[in-house]
């Protein structure tokens, strides 16, 4: 089945057209190479440089290659600027989503995959009791919020442009599966990290952290270093977009470890592995940023066989594994 990854230059993208390659899929390609690098892909991959806002350059593609399927990645997926810059975030995320549905209803495409956020689409979550006392520090945030860990049935509640725009990316999907029959699969991510990813992303705490270590820079946490996250390994991820191609499934599913990590905890854990010795400063928290955030992952257990497999201490040293060999090779 020719596929074609939008995105597939950037970090969860490129390991998505490798795990395809491997699995004897025909893959192509499109990245606008705002945050993708060409680098990323292997030689013998298709690459079209396309903005997913210019339909004319999407419809050249999909006329020269008929893709089959689509593995849809390709985003802006830094709160802070969707909340800077909403219109640009729509115009991409949404209109860029809204130009690919569209060509997939034209060519009759067996399959839609969309990478969502289980982060920024479900906002606040409320601790279970027995963490709560020592994880809540949001400041009465949490109080009349869905309890954690997120299941597909909490109630979204996006609290930033960027999850508005998943969610809203999400709505057209099911219209479009309702209207055009369109089989397709959401998932929702929680905080993917691992080998590729930008140190420079708003996402990429695990990037900022080991790549400020291995270089023996300062280092900063925000806020008091008790925000919980769901850290999911890339491959486990490239893992889950395979299995929702080649199921006969359609639906929303989370991806995630099902585990919360504090930032204070995951400081602690690179900085064993990096061998880093200093302290870290702290800066204040980002208004608005969401405590705690973590995924229930049953439905892709049972529905789709998929369960993340890399612990978080194996996928750390992996990603540090990889960071020291950039660096020095840079
Ligand atoms: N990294 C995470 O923790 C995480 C969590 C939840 C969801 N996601 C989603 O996963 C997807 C991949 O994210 P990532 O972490 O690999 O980020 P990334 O920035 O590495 O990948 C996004 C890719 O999209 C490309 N792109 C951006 N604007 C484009 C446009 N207008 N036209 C064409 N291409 C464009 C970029 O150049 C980049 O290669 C995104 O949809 C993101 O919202 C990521």
């Amino acid at each position: 089945m020719k596929t074609l990854v939008t995105g597939g230059a950037g970090f969860i993208g490129s390991h998505i057209v490798c795990w395809l390659r491997k699995a004897g899929y025909e893959v192509v390609a499109a990245d606008s190479l705002r945050t993708g690098r060409p680098a990323n892909l292997p030689a013998d991959i298709p690459l079209y440089e396309v903005d997913i806002r210019d339909r004319s350059g999407l419809a050249e593609l999909f006329a020269a290659e008929r893709p089959q399927a689509v593995v849809h990645q390709a985003a802006l997926a830094n709160v802070r600027e969707s909340m800077e810059d909403p219109i640009t975030y729509a115009e991409v995320n949404i209109i860029g989503t809204l130009h690919l549905l569209e060509l997939v209803k034209e060519y009759d495409c067996s399959k839609f995959i969309f990478a969502s956020t289980g982060g920024a689409v479900y906002g606040e979550g409320r601790p279970p009791k027995e963490s709560r006392a020592e994880s809540d520090g949001s400041g009465g945030q949490a109080a009349g919020s869905p309890s954690l860990p997120f299941t597909e049935e909490s109630r979204p509640q996006p609290k930033d442009n960027y999850g508005a725009n998943k969610l809203s990316c999400e709505h057209y999907i099911e219209l479009y599966h309702q209207n055009y029959g369109l089989p397709y699969v959401i998932l929702r991510y929680a905080n993917v990290y691992g080998p590729r990813q930008d140190a420079k992303g708003e996402a990429g705490v695990v990037a900022i952290f080991s790549g400020a270590m291995l270089a023996d820079q300062a280092t900063y946490i925000t806020g008091d270093g008790g925000q919980q996250r769901d850290f999911v390994y890339v491959d486990d991820v490239a893992r889950a977009n395979i299995l929702a191609l080649t199921s006969e499934l359609t639906g929303t599913y989370n991806v995630g470890t099902g585990l919360p990590t504090d930032i204070n905890t995951l400081y602690r854990l690179l900085a064993d592995l990096t061998g880093y010795g200093r302290k870290p400063g702290h800066l204040p928290r980002p208004a608005g940023e969401v405590r705690a955030t973590w995924l229930d992952c049953s439905k892709a257990g049972k529905e789709l066989g998929w369960e993340a497999e890399v612990d978080l201490r194996e996928g750390l040293r992996r990603t540090v594994e990889w960071a020291r060999t950039a660096a020095a090779t840079a």
